[in-house]
Parts: C-alpha cells; structure tokens; sequence
C-alpha cells in the first residue's frame, strides 16, 4: 500500500513505540503517587517535559500534556477567553481554521463572545492589513494556524505575531499542528506566539498525544478539573506513556526535518508539473509556495470518492481535502473560501506526504493516477 494521507494521521516511529512500550512496562506508577515508583514515574514524566520545552525553546512549566490536537484547540480558546474575559470578548481567527477551532469559537460566540473572522485570498493566505484593522482593544484571542489542513497554505505568522503585541494585549494562539516537524516553527523570542498547539499522531507518535506549549507562564483558566494535575489546569492521572512517546516523537520529527523537507520540496515540485499536464482537467489548489508536504487538486467533475476509490483499487491511498470531515458530502469550507471554479468544488483530493514515503511511491502515483484518468474519461464532465 502506498500512503499518501500523512496529514491525516501517520505511522508511529517504530522507536516511538519502543519507547511507549517500556514505559508501560516499567513506569506504570502514577506520577503523582509519593512511593518510590511513583517517584520514578514523575522523574520520567518531567524529563519529557523538559525535552519538549528544550525544542520548543519555552520553560517547562510551560508545556501542557494534552490528549492531541482537538483538545489542545479547544483548551487555549476555551481556557484563554474564561481567563480574559474582564478585559473584553472580543476574538479573531480565520475562516479556514481546522473545526476544532471553529466549533469553539461558534460556542464561545454563544456565550456572549464577539468573533471576527479573517478573509483568506485564492492561496488560502490572510492579509495582515485585515488583521491589523480588526485588532481592537477588548481583543483577547487571535487564533491563526500555522499550515492549513486542507490546502498547505502557510500564513505569516512572525509578521502577524509582530502586529498584534504591538497593538494590543491579546493572546496570540497557533494551530501548529500540520507544521510542527515539518517547517520550522517559529516560536521563540518576545514576537512569536504566546501559545501552540501540537499533535502527536502527526508527526510519528501516537493517537491520544498533544501538548499546549506556552511562551510565558500559561494564563488560562482550568479546562478539566478534578485531582489538579498539569498545574491544576487539566485534572486527570497523566499519561506518561503518551508524554514519554510524543517527547521521542517530537525529537525524531525535528532531527528528520531538514532530510525530510527536501524530499517534500522535490516530490512537490515534481507533483505540481506532473498536474500540469492534464491541463484544464485538473486543478491544483496547493499553492506552489505552500508547505511542500501537502498537495490538493481537483479533476473537472469528478466527484472527490469516485476518484479515492479507483486510486485504492491499486494501492495508493489517499484523502479528500480534510479528512476530518471526508465522510461529509458538502464542500469543505476551506474549498469555500477559495472561491474555486465551482466544477472543481466537488472533487478535491489531498496528497500528504509524510517520512516514510519514498521516490518509488510518488512515481506509482503519477502511473496509477494516469491510468486511472484515462479509465474514468468518460465520467469527466467537460
Ligand atoms: C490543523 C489541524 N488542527 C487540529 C487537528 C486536530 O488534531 P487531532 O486529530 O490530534 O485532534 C488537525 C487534525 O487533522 C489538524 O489538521
């Protein structure tokens, strides 16, 4: 099988299940246990915070072990704006947010919160003279994601950064998720983002692992109450496996990162001229100065399953837009945003390139996609 669906989730490192592994093994104390082994659990556990807060060039009071990205999401908005509510209601964030951002504004909009959204032109790119005109005074949160799910769209975000702390108080939260491990992530220094979220199973570690890295001291108010674990802000027995795993994880992703980007830049380029020569027929929505790792395109007409399925008749395995919502029927509300030619709108597929993909598997690719083409002409609308 050749997958091509990295940004839907990946395969676990084999060291990062080795590691999970051991400790599950030997350190299945509850960190918070005063007894040797509990003791030695918590050791363990703070190491890894370390380890994060190392690469993330934050203080390791400042890294929250979370359940993964969703979570993570929901926490800085949630947890941001019950914190900060004295000093306004006012949040901005962008139209192409993954729905772990925008279900939480729509509830916080239900609570009396006030959400502005950010326009985003034909790449998918805000524009930071929007930004600047939509900061406010009682503004409290702006939450922009680094690379965009769905597209690779890459927003500005060290200029944006640099925007909102010279105009107001409000906490600058990112998406991070589809970026960290594959770009750099730009968050060190008084101008980055005060806070990030990440996700483990995107970069090689597992299902059920995430942190939230603050740059200062985390303002926000609990979001899981209960025994007063993580600073007495997510409540719950931690768990150590997953935080030792996404430690390992986030190493290995940052260690590979330069090999692996250029082989993204490579496969990418290549997949963008590759697209080129079906014409009018398809349609590439990834801009070409996007992140490397994420391709989407469209074929005139077609519907986006017809498409997935004849691919995975033979092998290759791929995505519509988002996978998230790829068992929805409607038109994504990134592909909305674009504004897209509307015989393109139903069939948008994603490409993600992850570490474990090779030359071989994007040469299969471009020969099943061929073949499959010209197996499907007559389903093509003209
Ligand atoms: C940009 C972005 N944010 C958030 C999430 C949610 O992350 P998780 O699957 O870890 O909950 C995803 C997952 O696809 C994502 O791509």
């Amino acid at each position: 099988m050749i997958y091509l669906d990295n940004s839907a989730t990946t395969k676990p490192h084999k060291d990062v299940l080795a590691t999970f592994m051991l400790v599950n093994e030997q350190y299945y104390a509850n960190p918070a246990s005063i007894h040797r082994a509990g003791v030695e659990s918590n050791a363990l556990l703070t190491k890894a915070r370390e380890q994060l807060a190392n690469i993330l060039h934050t203080d390791e009071k400042n890294i929250l072990f979370t359940s993964g990205g969703t979570e993570s999401n929901n926490a800085a908005l949630f947890g941001i704006a019950k914190s900060s509510n004295f000093r306004g209601k006012h949040i901005i964030t962008t139209e192409i947010e993954h729905p772990s951002i925008l279900e939480a504004v729509k509830r916080l909009e239900e609570e009396g919160y006030e959400i502005d959204y950010l326009k985003v032109n034909k790449y998918g790119v805000i524009s930071l003279e929007e930004l600047q005109q939509k900061l406010r005074k009682d503004t409290i949160i702006v939450s922009i994601m680094h690379v965009n799910n769905e597209i690779g769209a890459v927003q500005p975000i060290k200029e944006a950064a640099q925007i909102i702390h010279r105009t107001c108080q409000a906490m600058f939260h990112v998406d991070a998720i589809q970026s960290f491990g594959k770009l750099p992530v730009f968050f060190n220094g008084d101008n980055g983002p005060d806070v990030i979220s990440i996700s483990g199973h995107k970069i090689q570690g597992l299902k059920g692992s995430g942190l939230l890295a603050f740059r200062k001291k985390p303002q926000l108010k609990a979001f899981i109450v209960g025994g007063g674990q993580e600073f007495g802000l997510r409540s719950g027995t931690v768990a150590v496996p997953q935080a030792v795993s996404l430690a390992k994880a986030a190493r290995l992703a940052v260690e590979g990162m330069p090999g692996n980007f250029e082989n993204f830049k490579k496969w990418s380029a290549d997949l963008h001229h590759f697209f080129e020569q079906f014409g009018q027929e398809v349609y590439v929505l990834s801009p070409k100065d996007g992140a490397p790792h994420i391709i989407s395109f469209s074929v005139r007409g077609l519907k986006g399953e017809i498409l997935i399925n004849a691919l995975q008749k033979r092998d290759i395995i791929v995505s519509t837009s988002s996978a998230c919502s790829s068992k929805q029927t409607k038109t994504s509300h990134v592909v909305e945003a674009l504004n897209i030619d509307s015989r393109f709108k139903n069939g948008v597929l994603r490409l993600s390139l992850g570490a474990i993909n090779t030359d071989e598997d994007i040469a299969s690719f471009k020969k099943q996609f061929t073949i499959v083409m010209k197996e499907l002409k007559g389903e093509i609308m003209q």
